[in-house]
């Protein structure tokens, strides 16, 4: 059957398709490779954030912080998110991605800086392959800025949504007072550098692939955030780079997959890494990941951090306001070499 190339999103486009169409293609040098990939095993650690608040707190820090510096990703749980708003937010986004066209397409834009935006691919504007992919992205923080612009169907969405993003957010600033110490800083220094904080979500969802060999959902990439805390449905398809090898990170359910993104990256002058990883699709089954990007506001200046610099350890970045970084981010395509490149400190 030919694919119907005047639909706007994948969701609708795949229907019927039993080829991938050749915009979404890989030249074969750059397709995934299942063969190579290896399972996920202790090499992405399942930390329990049971003992943050007693006396294994040390314990805990220092978990954290090997695995920042080891893997850049870590699983966590007990990490106070209920069970009941886990599988509500996958079942809404199930929901949101099973409306009709028409109700979908009312959020439909392709411009990167709107506030709430279905689209697809990563940033069609810009790439050369589109990605298997469809996603809701939505500014989250503070909501009483955004929430009104959110979809209003399903009828709970913005309620649901709203709560899942306050316990998001209290989360993520337990684990950045953790990071913040497993570097040796102030417990508060990661958050005071975020000027006014930001918080995006995506809602992304991954149609069934007639031949997930030759696409990717997300090809390798890596965060434009602080830290990333993502929650995916129980079909796998992340992949992240560990020693050069791909690995895959299964799901284990009512669990977090939290990664250090760029600014982190940054802000620990390099003792962090933001790790390459990418999302692969499958024939059978369709799936939902909720990434949530904790970031600092636009206006907020990211350097590294003075206390981590030396004469052992120069600054490797420069400063730079977020607002320069994110206009990077988005023009440049979900390209494989770091956006940070760009921002390095000058070595005169
Ligand atoms: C992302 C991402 C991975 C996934 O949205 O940045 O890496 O498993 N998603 O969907
Ligand atoms: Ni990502």
């Amino acid at each position: 059957m030919v694919p119907s190339t005047t639909k706007l999103l994948l969701t609708d486009m795949v229907l019927g398709v039993d080829h991938v169409p050749s915009n979404y293609v890989r030249p074969p040098s750059e397709r995934p490779n299942f063969k190579d990939v290896q399972a996920s095993d202790v090499s992405i650690p399942l930390i329990d954030l049971q003992d943050l608040q007693g006396p294994g707190r040390p314990d805990v820090v220092k978990q954290i912080g090997q695995a920042c510096q080891h893997s850049g990703f870590f699983q966590i749980q007990n990490h106070g998110v209920s069970e009941t708003m886990i599988s509500n937010i996958l079942r809404l986004a199930r929901d949101f991605f099973q409306l009709p066209e028409s109700e979908r397409l009312k959020n439909y834009s392709d411009n990167p800086s709107n506030p709430v935006r279905l689209s697809t691919s990563f940033n069609v504007k810009t790439e050369k392959v589109a990605n298997w992919r469809d996603f809701l992205r939505l500014h989250c923080y503070p909501l009483e800025d955004y929430v009104h612009q959110w979809p209003s169907n399903p009828p709970s969405f913005r309620e649901d949504v709203a709560e899942y993003c306050t316990s998001i957010r209290a989360l993520v600033l337990r684990l950045l007072e953790t990071i913040s110490e497993s570097l040796g800083l102030e417990k508060n220094y990661v958050s005071g550098v975020l000027g006014k904080h930001g918080q995006h979500m995506a809602m992304n969802y991954y149609p069934p692939c007639p031949q997930p060999e030759l696409t990717y959902g997300l090809p390798g990439h890596t965060d434009c955030s602080l830290i990333t805390v993502l929650l995916q449905d129980d079909v796998p398809g992340l992949q992240v780079l560990r020693n050069g090898k791909w690995v895959s990170v299964n799901p284990i359910p009512n669990s977090f997959i939290v990664n250090i993104g760029d600014h982190m990256q940054v802000i620990s002058n390099d003792r962090y890494k933001s790790v390459l990883h990418r999302a692969v699709v499958n024939c059978n089954k369709d799936r939902i990941s909720i990434p949530t990007f904790y970031c600092p506001s636009p206006d907020a200046v990211i350097g590294p951090s003075p206390e981590l610099v030396d004469d052992d350890h120069p600054a490797v970045y420069r400063n730079f306001t977020c607002e320069e970084y994110y206009t990077q981010f988005w023009n440049r395509g979900l390209a494989t070499e770091s956006c940070l490149d760009t921002f390095k400190a000058s070595t005169t």
